[in-house]
């Protein structure tokens, strides 16, 4: 377990946000039968968590910078420090009451990922790492998969809504990983693909169009529980890329010859 004034910081803040994130999924089971659908709900549970986020994490570091998916980037005073929040990652997933996403948060130390806290509060499962200390699920060290052959590999991935990405290069990737691997799954949170990746539950996640709030907190799970991230392209740094391909050694290596011969 990591006990660190920073880690108490972060997992008491992201607890208090979704304690309101829990209590408005109910309230979407509700409303999705009405015409319009649960969406401004949504937009303004969203919102709400954030401000949450924002407020406590404030508190405690006030000179830190935020980049926020919905408030946008707030410079701080230390230039050095910067918290990349997510307030909900699967958002479609919540709009239809599906009960998989999570709260993700991470920090960034003058370029550098230094700690992560991913909460899924619908399993109550709460990822954190700390750079150099190890990632950890509920209080369980982490490890991604063992695995080596792509015929026994379950793979993630993500893909891009209407109207943005790349959708006939997405189609390419997932012919040519499908054809190779175990299993494909498009879950809809890149926080907890990630996560998943670093608990060894799943062996290999990729995904283009990203932003760096959706994967600070899981690119840092991924490495401290020993798996190999880089950009979809094998670049070294995912969060400028806004891509990413991750799993262990073998299998990160055997996923990027892939993605580059779909891309030939
Ligand atoms: C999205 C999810 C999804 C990924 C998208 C993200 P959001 O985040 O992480 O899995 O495919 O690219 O935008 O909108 O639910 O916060
Ligand atoms: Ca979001
Ligand atoms: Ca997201």
């Amino acid at each position: 377990m990591i006990s660190s004034p920073l880690m108490t910081v972060m997992v008491d803040a992201v607890r208090k946000a979704a304690r309101g994130l829990k209590r408005d999924f109910g309230e979407v089971e509700n409303l999705q039968v009405s015409r319009k659908g649960p969406g401004n709900f949504v937009s303004a549970a969203d919102r709400k968590a954030e401000a949450v986020l924002r407020e406590a994490l404030t508190k405690a570091r006030p000179g830190y910078g935020l980049v926020m998916e919905e408030g946008g980037t707030v410079e701080g005073q230390d230039k050095t420090h910067t918290w990349h929040v997510d307030p909900l990652d699967g958002t479609t997933n919540f709009l239809h009451g599906i009960p998989h996403f999570c709260i993700s948060v991470g920090l960034e130390r003058e370029g550098t990922i230094v700690a992560a806290v991913i909460y899924d509060p619908i399993k109550d499962e709460l990822f954190i790492a700390e750079r150099g200390k190890g990632a950890y699920l509920n209080n369980r060290r982490l490890r991604v998969s063992g695995r080596q052959d792509l015929a026994d590999s379950l793979v993630l991935y993500g893909s891009p809504y209407l109207g943005r990405g790349n959708h006939p290069r997405l189609l390419k990737e997932l012919a040519t990983v499908m054809a190779v691997t175990g299993g494909v799954r498009r879950f809809g949170s890149a926080a907890l693909d990630l996560a998943s990746v670093a608990c060894g539950r799943a062996d290999l996640y990729w995904e283009r169009d990203l932003q760096t709030w959706d994967i600070a907190a899981g690119l840092l799970l991924v490495r401290e529980a020993g798996g190999f991230a880089t950009s979809a392209d094998n670049g070294p740094d995912p969060m400028a890329a806004r891509s990413v391909a991750c799993g262990n050694e073998v299998l990160h290596r055997e996923l990027i010859a892939l993605l580059r011969k779909a891309n030939q």
